[in-house]
């Protein structure tokens, strides 16, 4: 499909409506502890604010369910978003109604309403018609600045687009589909996909949506337990997700029959005990693991030929933390894989906000090509799945 973007058509001095995704954590002190997301709409806000456009900012944050919670207000992304953009922004009590609807008329050109948590009300999630036109009742033109929502049937980024004249995506939403598709439309070979975190069973399916494009998959974190064990090794005290063991030994299987390299940890970093109470970790192979041990790290020789593979690769994925990286003795995986990528030539991409949380904990977080930040949605996209926001625009478009 192809995605007409903000910058691309005339905007000028016209009700700009951009849905973000400002979904951020906000601190006890109310204040936003990470502001990634907002940062990376940035580009899109002030392209706007350039073009003298009224520009109408919508965004959810949390999940609270259809009702009012003050706790979930937008507040303090507004307060952010207005030091960012170094500019007062007007900040309504709703996200839609006549308040809404006054500023939206009396707004000077060139400045930046946000509205208030669109989850606040029911018709968000329910993809409510009624809701979607009243939110588009102050759009000339509708901007989705959230891939990372992309996968939600929501009013904000699916229904709205039936009640709008103009429809077209921000540039970082731009830039998402364009670097997840250099993943899944003839990547250059070699192509090494790495993978951690906690969830085989939501991982393997992801893995094996792209057996058909590369060359070897490298297993790290939480999930390699359940890979060995899927082998039959002993994986001492170590989480095994069991309803993914079929499903793993099944793809093992399939990725050799079609002489895909599966890398599972060959040693590991273990600890007796658990992460509040043990007393110093050893280093084995996989293949003497100790019955009472837990793996918070792949070992030494792994990492070694972890960096091997992805220096020699063209097009590196990686998803999912290596091994526990919050705490310093543990991130030597994280860092290994971190490294490579850094050094390597290849096109490289990290999906996946624990991920990303990893990398930042390393000095590698900017050598990496594109950081996505579609999340969810961005796995999505990868595996072919249906992506409601993107059909609402594609419609929109034909
Ligand atoms: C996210 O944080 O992944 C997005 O904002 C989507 O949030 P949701 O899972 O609550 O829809």
């Amino acid at each position: 499909m192809n995605l007409v973007s903000i910058d691309e058509i005339d905007i000028k001095e016209k009700r700009v409506f951009i849905r973000v995704d400002f979904n951020v954590p906000i601190n006890r002190d109310r204040k936003v502890a990470d502001d990634t997301r907002i940062v990376a709409a940035l580009p899109t806000i002030e392209h706007a604010i350039r073009e003298r456009s009224r520009v109408i900012i919508a965004s959810h944050l949390g999940r609270p369910g259809g009702k009012l919670n003050s706790k979930l207000s937008l507040e303090p992304v507004g307060k952010r978003l207005s030091e960012l953009l170094n500019t007062e922004i007007f900040f309504p009590e709703d996200c839609v109604g006549d308040a809404v609807k006054k500023i939206a008329g009396d707004m000077p050109q060139g400045s930046v309403m946000l509205l208030e948590n669109l989850r606040f009300h029911k018709g968000e999630e329910e993809n409510d018609p009624r809701f979607a036109k009243r939110l588009a009742a102050v759009a000339d033109v509708y901007v989705n600045e959230a891939f990372s929502v992309s996968h939600r049937l929501h009013a904000s980024v699916s229904g709205i687009v039936d009640f709008v004249d103009t429809a077209c995506v921000g540039l970082e939403f731009k830039k998402e589909v364009v670097n997840l598709n250099r993943l899944i439309e003839n990547p250059p070979r070699p192509f090494v996909a790495i993978f951690g975190g906690l969830s085989a069973s939501e991982k393997i399916p992801i893995m094996e949506s792209l057996l058909d494009k590369v060359d070897a998959i490298l297993i790290g974190g939480a999930i390699s337990n359940t890979f060995l064990k899927a082998l039959g090794k002993e994986v001492g005290k170590s989480a095994v997700d069991q309803m993914a063991l079929y499903s793993a030994a099944r793809f093992i299987s399939s990725a050799s029959a079609r002489d895909i390299r599966i890398a599972i940890p060959e040693d590991a970093v273990l600890i007796k005990g658990d992460l509040n109470n043990y007393s110093g970790s050893f280093i084995m192979s996989t293949d003497t693991f100790h019955k009472d041990a837990v793996t918070v790290d792949i070992g030494p020789k792994t990492s070694e030929f972890f960096a091997s593979k992805i220096l020699s690769a063209k097009t590196v994925f990686w998803n999912g933390p290596i091994g526990v990286y919050e705490r310093e003795d543990f991130k030597k995986g994280t860092l290994a894989v971190a490294k490579a990528i850094a050094d390597s030539n290849a096109f490289s991409i990290v999906v996946g906000w624990d991920t990303i949380l990893a990398l930042k904990r390393t000095d590698y977080s900017d050598k990496i090509k594109y950081l996505s930040k579609g999340g969810k949605a961005a796995l999505e996209f990868i595996q072919g799945k249906r992506l409601h926001a993107l059909e609402a625009l594609g419609n929109k478009l034909k």
